[in-house]
């Protein structure tokens, strides 16, 4: 058999992990396939599902190819490689291919695939369209054809009102959600991020609302990718009023007491989510990107020295179309806009620019220096870390905002503006656990290092009080086990904790003025004890017995 090469790249563009037959055999082994079934492997691959289910319908359809290609089976793939490597495999185990059959060379996302098996409810002339199973394992991670991605925005972008991400597995499960006819079953392989990511709350929140879902966890998937995955069951009917997680029931009440819609949320845990989420008491930010740290940001020496390689000088530059769509989004400009740069092109129009000139020795400077501020950059420590880093922010950050301007467009914005030299909190956004620690005044934000701020006429001590909390073992654990399971943890995973309205008032006094201790104590240099924290977080604990008590 000939030997598919692949570059790596390549791979996971297409979000290529196949299926190993073992696993594909058991999912197949739990369907009774009827002779008049339809099956969709949309993204086929090597055929780990589309083998064993051609070899299903060959004995139900008296071996005959041709009915089983053309009435059976539907398979979608983009790589032609694989395509062909699969209909190669076919002919050699079953005969020659049928003239026609309905295994496609082609981009699954794109909608003139596959056009016209919607269901569309109501409408006669579509009715009995559709897909009685679709099964498979859609790319994770791939990238979406540029062409499609303002058609596929259009047609997928939002379900049931939520965003839907521009996503290739998020967008596989959206269309094959509209190939299924009433009461039939979409069964997928997944990540297991897809129990709790933020980014799929939307698809979550459609699947609830369009059918009744169950997931399995696979003890093991594959040696290509070490991500745990699960399986997804979905049988296309009525809302859902519960979904089941590894034969536990969550209830899509208690779903919905998540903000992200988490679908590994206990009843116990749903609990703490009902006395309100820190959202009502701050509001978090991520911080920006400079485009190129090394052009501003310096690193603090112990006494607070840093060295500035780099003058910084503003120039007007002449604005030319080529360089206009060098920058733009995709690449893509309108007819209307690139007339109005050519014009401004043939007049010389300029543009306020920055230009880096090194200076010959790098200048010593110190801290405070009206030209720089502190940068927020990602570190670990909990509740408070000596400043490591400044950024040149001359008049406002001038010359990083020049610079970003000028450079591509999704360097433009500068996230997190409002809350620069604010007093708030700050945590790594990449971590295992949430690092909360105390940001005083007077920095800038970086978005390696989300930030949260209290709302306008909250209480200052709520900052002492959400710091510890954020910062315990128990903040952690709901994070990473109900909100977001991921390395990641963003603004919104935070301001969706829940308010630890289980503490008590003197508890709370307690851990307020036990917070501010340990801030103040680091700021001296001195370390907080172990024996210290194990006490401040005993303040925050919930066990069923404490929120039986209070609720
Ligand atoms: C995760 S692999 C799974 C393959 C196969 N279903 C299995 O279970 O082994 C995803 C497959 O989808 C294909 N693919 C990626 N993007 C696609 C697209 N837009 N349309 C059709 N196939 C696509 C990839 O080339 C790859 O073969």
């Amino acid at each position: 058999m000939a030997k598919i090469k692949h570059n790596r790249d390549a791979k996971r563009q297409l979000g290529q992990f196949f299926t190993p037959p073992l696993i594909a055999k058991n999912l197949l082994d739990a369907w009774v396939l009827r002779a008049d079934m339809r099956v969709l492997e949309p993204g086929f691959g090597k055929g780990a599902f589309l083998l064993p289910l051609v070899e299903a319908f060959m004995r139900l359809r008296n071996a005959d190819l041709a009915k089983v290609l053309n009435e059976n089976i539907w398979g979608v793939e983009l790589d032609k490689d694989v395509y062909t490597w699969t209909l190669a495999e076919i002919e050699r185990r079953w005969g020659k291919l049928p003239d026609r059959h309905n295994l496609i060379l082609g981009d699954f996302l794109d909608p003139a695939v596959l056009a016209g098996y919607e269901n569309r409810p109501g409408d006669l002339l579509g009715s009995g369209m559709g897909f009685d199973l679709i099964i498979g394992n859609p790319p994770f991670g791939g990238t979406v054809a540029l062409a499609l991605q303002d058609e596929l925005e259009r047609r997928y972008g939002r379900r049931h009102g939520c965003k839907i991400k521009r996503e290739s597995y998020s967008l596989f499960i959206v269309k094959s959600l509209e190939l299924l006819k009433d009461g039939a079953t979409l069964e997928f392989i997944c990540s297991d991020t897809f129990l709790t990511i933020p980014t799929m709350r939307g698809l979550r929140n459609a699947l609830m609302e369009e059918g009744a879902t169950t997931v399995r966890r696979l003890p093991e998937f594959s040696e290509e990718t070490k991500y745990p995955m699960v399986t997804m069951r979905h049988v296309r009917g009525k809302k859902a009023d519960e979904i089941v997680v590894d034969g536990a029931r969550l209830k899509v009440s208690s779903i919905r007491c998540t903000g992200n819609l988490s679908w590994q949320v206990s009843d116990d845990h749903s609990v703490l989510f009902s006395g309100g989420v820190l959202a009502e008491y701050i509001v978090a930010s991520s911080g920006m990107t400079t485009g190129k740290n090394e052009y501003f940001v310096r690193e603090l020496d112990d006494d607070g020295y840093f060295d500035e390689p780099y003058d910084f000088m503003f120039f007007e530059d002449l604005i030319t179309l080529k360089r206009e769509l060098g920058r733009a989004r995709l690449g893509k400009m309108s007819t209307v806009k690139q007339a109005e740069i050519a014009r401004k092109e043939q007049m010389g129009v300029t543009r306020r620019n920055v230009r880096l000139l090194s200076f010959d020795a790098p200048k010593r400077l110190r801290i405070p220096h009206p030209d720089y501020r502190y940068y927020n950059k990602a570190q670990p420590g909990l509740f408070y870390v000596p400043p490591r880093f400044v950024i040149f922010w001359k008049d406002d950050g001038d010359a990083v905002k020049t610079f970003k301007k000028n450079g591509s467009w999704y360097l433009h914005g500068v996230g997190g503006a409002p809350f620069f030299e604010r007093e708030g909190m700050t945590w790594r956004l990449v971590s295992s656990r949430i690092d909360m620690r105390y940001l005083p005044s007077g920095y800038i934000l970086d978005s390696g290092a989300p930030c949260a701020f209290l709302r306008d006429g909250v209480e200052r001590d709520e900052l002492w009080f959400i710091l510890g909390w954020c910062a315990s073992p128990q903040a952690t654990m709901l994070m990473k086990s109900v909100l977001n399971h991921t390395m990641n943890i963003q603004s919104k995973d935070i301001e969706r904790l829940p308010y630890p309205w289980w503490v008590t008032a003197s508890d709370k006094r307690e851990a307020i003025g036990m917070v501010k201790c340990i801030v103040e104590d680091a700021q001296r240099g001195l370390t907080v004890q172990p024996r210290e924290l194990d006490a401040l977080f005993g303040l925050y604990d919930f066990n069923r017995k404490r929120i039986a008590q209070v609720a």
